[in-house]
């Protein structure tokens, strides 16, 4: 059983009720993604690319159109099974109870008990810095506030898998920092972290894998460094070569020479032939954002929502 992944989607498809009863809007289309036991997972798109539609199917909140999923190896709906998951959903409404009733409630939920329910209460509220003002009515919360509350209701039942929408984004600086070493500390314990974000520098610095949503399909799932890397382009650093002859850019006398990855090999012949060294050869790195923006511009935007009239198959 400890071989299944954290999570896998499998063809899923997802399908709501437009504004007008008779339209569907598509969030997720054909949707497959498997999300490793251990791993960060940084889950990215941009608004409306259906992430949040994903991780509702995973934990049961709906059901899929059609496709399957499983989450840690049970069939997504599975009730004991969302015991041993953490949830923070993202827009976090709370009922108007003391912070640290709010956490013990949702413990509770999932089945902890005194004394072990107290003690993780307590820790939790420490964590996340939030022990000063537990005894006051989450009701009447800052957005922030109310994500810290979030956080440790998630993390309160020690989970195997925790599911986090946008979980950064109502903190300041000093929250993200919390938060991320809380997911660190997470995974050094061996447990999985799906997380969504539309900010890229959160998960550029956290996580292990990430996938792109685009349009309610995965766009691109791979490491960072895969994801960045162009296969495409190269740059070749040389020297002691004429910059013109090559159309490079010289810089303190080193030659820089951008090349497609099939013209590599003739371009450091050549500057052998010239009587010249190659010093480096790197592949171009985008920046994430980069990244981003093409695949939002090559799929027409990125959120999934045009309205069509019938119920899609
Ligand atoms: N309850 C709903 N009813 C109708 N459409 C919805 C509903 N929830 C989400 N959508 C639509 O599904 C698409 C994906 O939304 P969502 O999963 O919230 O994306 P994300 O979390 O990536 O911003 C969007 O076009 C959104 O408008
Ligand atoms: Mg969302």
């Amino acid at each position: 059983m400890s071989s299944a992944p954290a999570l896998a989607f499998n063809d899923v498809s997802k399908h709501y009720r437009g504004f007008f009863r008779s339209q569907w809007v598509t969030a997720l289309r054909n949707f497959s993604l498997r999300v490793e036991r251990g791993e960060i997972f940084g889950f990215l798109g941009p608004n409306g690319a259906g992430k949040t539609t994903a991780m509702h199917l995973a934990i049961g909140l709906m059901f899929p159109s059609s496709g399957r999923g499983e989450m840690l190896g049970h069939e997504f709906g599975h009730a004991p099974t969302r015991r041993r998951v953490g949830f923070l959903a993202e827009n976090v409404s709370l009922y108007h109870r003391s912070a640290a009733k709010l956490v013990r409630f949702y413990g509770a939920l999932n089945g902890m008990r005194d004394p072990q329910l107290r003690r993780r209460t307590t820790e939790m509220l420490k964590e996340l810095e939030i022990t000063d003002v537990a005894d006051r009515n989450a009701g009447k919360f800052s957005r922030g506030m109310l994500q810290r509350v979030g956080l440790a209701q998630a993390l309160v039942n020690d989970p195997e898998l925790l599911i986090l929408d946008e979980p950064a984004s109502a903190l300041d600086p000093l929250g993200r920092m919390r938060v991320r070493e809380i997911l660190l500390r997470a995974r050094e314990a061996g447990k999985t972290v799906f997380l969504s974000s539309h900010l890229l520098s959160e998960v550029e610095q956290i996580c292990d894998r990430l996938a792109i949503v685009i349009k309610g399909r995965v766009a691109r799932v791979g490491t960072l460094a895969e994801l960045l890397e162009s296969q495409d382009r190269f740059v070749i650093t040389a020297k002691g070569i004429d910059a013109l002859m090559f159309e490079g850019s010289q810089q303190n006398g080193f030659i820089k020479i951008t090349v497609p990855a099939l013209t590599q090999r003739r371009t450091i012949e050549k500057i052998w032939l010239a009587g010249g060294e190659v010093i480096a050869v790197n592949p171009i790195r985008r920046t994430l954002e980069d990244l981003f923006v093409e695949l939002a511009n090559q799929n027409g935007g990125g959120h999934s929502d045009e309205a069509i009239n019938q119920e899609p198959k």
